[in-house]
C-alpha cells in the first residue's frame, strides 16, 4: 500500500537502525487492518498523527454525512425531525454504542452532555444513592476533571474523599482500593485506562470488591472506549462513562456517552433535573417527574450535530470488530515499547507505561526532561503526539488510522531532535 502518511520519510528512517525500520515494514504489510487506514481524511503535510486518544481523525464518509444532513433531516424536515428521528437518538446512539464497543444490552447507554457534566450526574446521583455512606475513594492521578468533580460533590454533600496515590508508571492495584473500601465508602471512582501511564485497571475485580463493600463503582472510559474490550454487563459495572472524540473519531466537543446499570436506573436519581429527562417532556409539566430508564439521565435538548461523526466510526468498528482492533494496538504499543527502548533509550528517554501488553491501553507515554520543548518542534514537522506535564510524550496510537512505518517515522523526528539536542550541548 502506498503511504500517503509517510512517502517523504525515507530521510528519517535511513537514521534509523535499519532493522528496527524493516520490522516496521513487515508489521504494515501483514496488518489485516492496513486498508482502512484510507478511510480516513487525508492531509498534506502530515508525517505522523499520535495523538488519536486526544483528538479521532475524521472519516472520509463523516464529510458526505454532514453535508447530507444540513440538505436532509436538517434542511428539509425541519423541526418535524424531532418526532421522527431526534427525540431518540440518544438512546438509539447509545444502545449501538453498548453493543459495538462497551459490551453492553441496549437501555442502558445514552449520549449526551460532555464527560465532565455526564461524570458529575452519575457521580452525584452514585453518593445519593447509597445514604448513609460519606466517602468516596478516588486516585491522585485521575484526570483533573474526575477529581476536580469529586471534589465539587464532597463539598456539596459532605463527604471525605479518601485519595489513592498510585505508582505514576503504573496504576491503582485491586489492594491499593481494598485498602480504602469500608462500610463508610459510598462510590468508587476510576479510570480503566489511566490518561498518563496508559496503565488498565484491574475493572472486574475492583468491581466485585466494591460491591462486597456494598459501594457503587464508577468507570472512566475515556482512554478505553474504542481501543481495549468491554464487558459492563459481564462484569457488573453500576456505572460508566466516557468521551467520543478519541478512539471514536466523534470530533471536537462531541458528546460523552454514560451507562447505568439497568437494575439501577430506577434507583437512582440525577441532580439536573431537566424537561428532556422528564416523563413527559412535551407535557410542559409544574414539577419534574423523572423518565423511567435510561432517559431519566438526560438532562437537555441533545446535541444532535455532534452525534453525526461517530456513527461513522461505529459502523467501522462494528464491521472490523472490537478484537481485532484491540490486537492491533497492541501490536502497536509493543512495537513503540520497542522503539523506544531501543532507538529512544541512548538519549536517556524512558517507557513509563507497562510493559506488560494486557496491563496497557491504547497509548504509550515516554519521559525525558526535554520533552515539552521537542513536542512544539515535532507539531512544527508534522509529527503530532501530546504533551502531558511534567515531562511526558504521549503517543495515542489510534488502531484504525494509525501505521507502524508512520509511528517510526514520528519517533525518528524524536530522536532526531533529541540528538540535536546532545550535540549541540
Ligand atoms: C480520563 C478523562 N476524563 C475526562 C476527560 C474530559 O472530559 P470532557 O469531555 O468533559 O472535556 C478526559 C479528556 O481528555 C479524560 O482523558
Amino acid at each position: 500500500m502506498t503511504d500517503h502518511l509517510t512517502d517523504d520519510n525515507a530521510d528519517i528512517l535511513a537514521e534509523l537502525p535499519a532493522p528496527l525500520v524493516d520490522r516496521a515494514r513487515a508489521l504494515d504489510a501483514a496488518d489485516p487492518l492496513a486498508d482502512h487506514r484510507r478511510s480516513f481524511v487525508e492531509v498534506d503535510g502530515l508525517v505522523s498523527y499520535l495523538d488519536g486518544n486526544s483528538l479521532g481523525r475524521p472519516l472520509k464518509a463523516t464529510r458526505d454525512r454532514l453535508a447530507r444532513f444540513v440538505d436532509g433531516p436538517w434542511g428539509s424536515r425541519l423541526i418535524r425531525a424531532w418526532d421522527e428521528e431526534w427525540m431518540d437518538a440518544p438512546t438509539q446512539l447509545g444502545d449501538l454504542l453498548g453493543r459495538v464497543v462497551l459490551g453492553a444490552a441496549a437501555g442502558q447507554t445514552v449520549v449526551a452532555d460532555s464527560t465532565t457534566v455526564m461524570l458529575y450526574k452519575l457521580a452525584r446521583a452514585a453518593v445519593d444513592g447509597r445514604p448513609g455512606r460519606d466517602e468516596i475513594v478516588a486516585d491522585t492521578e485521575n484526570f483533573p476533571t474526575d477529581r476536580f468533580v469529586l471534589e465539587g460533590i464532597a463539598a456539596e454533600r459532605g463527604l471525605r474523599i479518601r485519595w489513592i496515590t498510585p505508582d505514576p508508571a503504573g496504576g491503582v492495584t485491586l489492594d491499593e482500593v481494598r485498602a480504602e473500601l469500608g462500610e463508610r465508602t459510598a462510590l468508587v471512582l476510576l479510570s480503566h485506562v489511566a490518561y498518563k501511564s496508559a496503565y488498565v485497571a484491574d475493572l472486574p475485580a475492583i468491581t466485585a470488591a466494591a460491591h462486597d463493600a456494598g459501594a457503587l463503582v464508577l468507570w472512566d472510559l475515556c482512554h478505553s472506549a474504542g481501543a481495549v474490550e468491554l464487558s459492563l454487563d459481564a462484569d457488573e459495572v453500576d456505572l460508566a462513562v466516557g468521551c467520543t472524540y478519541k478512539y471514536l473519531n466523534g470530533g471536537p466537543g462531541a458528546p460523552a456517552f454514560g451507562y447505568v446499570a439497568a437494575r439501577l436506573q430506577d434507583r437512582l436519581r440525577q441532580p439536573i433535573q431537566g424537561w428532556m429527562g422528564h416523563d413527559a417532556p412535551f407535557a410542559m409539566a409544574d414539577h419534574y417527574q423523572p423518565a423511567s430508564g435510561i432517559r431519566r439521565f438526560i438532562s437537555g435538548t441533545p446535541p444532535i450535530v455532534g452525534m453525526l461523526p461517530m456513527r461513522d466510526m461505529l459502523a467501522l468498528i462494528e464491521q472490523v470488530g472490537m478484537p481485532a482492533i484491540r490486537a492491533k494496538s497492541v501490536a502497536l504499543t509493543d512495537f513503540a515499547v520497542e522503539l523506544a527502548d531501543e532507538a529512544l533509550a541512548p538519549y536517556d528517554v524512558r517507557v513509563v507505561s507497562p510493559h506488560d501488553p494486557s496491563r496497557r491501553g491504547g497509548h504509550v507515554t515516554l519521559d525525558h526532561p526535554d520533552f515539552r520543548r521537542v513536542t512544539a518542534a515535532l507539531w512544527a514537522r508534522g509529527v503530532v503526539p501530546d504533551f502531558r506535564p511534567p515531562q511526558g510524550l504521549r503517543l495515542g496510537l489510534s488502531p484504525l488510522s494509525t501505521g507502524f512505518v508512520e509511528l517510526t517515522a514520528g519517533l525518528g523526528h524524536v530522536a532526531q531532535l533529541l540528538r540535536e539536542k546532545r550535540n549541540h550541548a
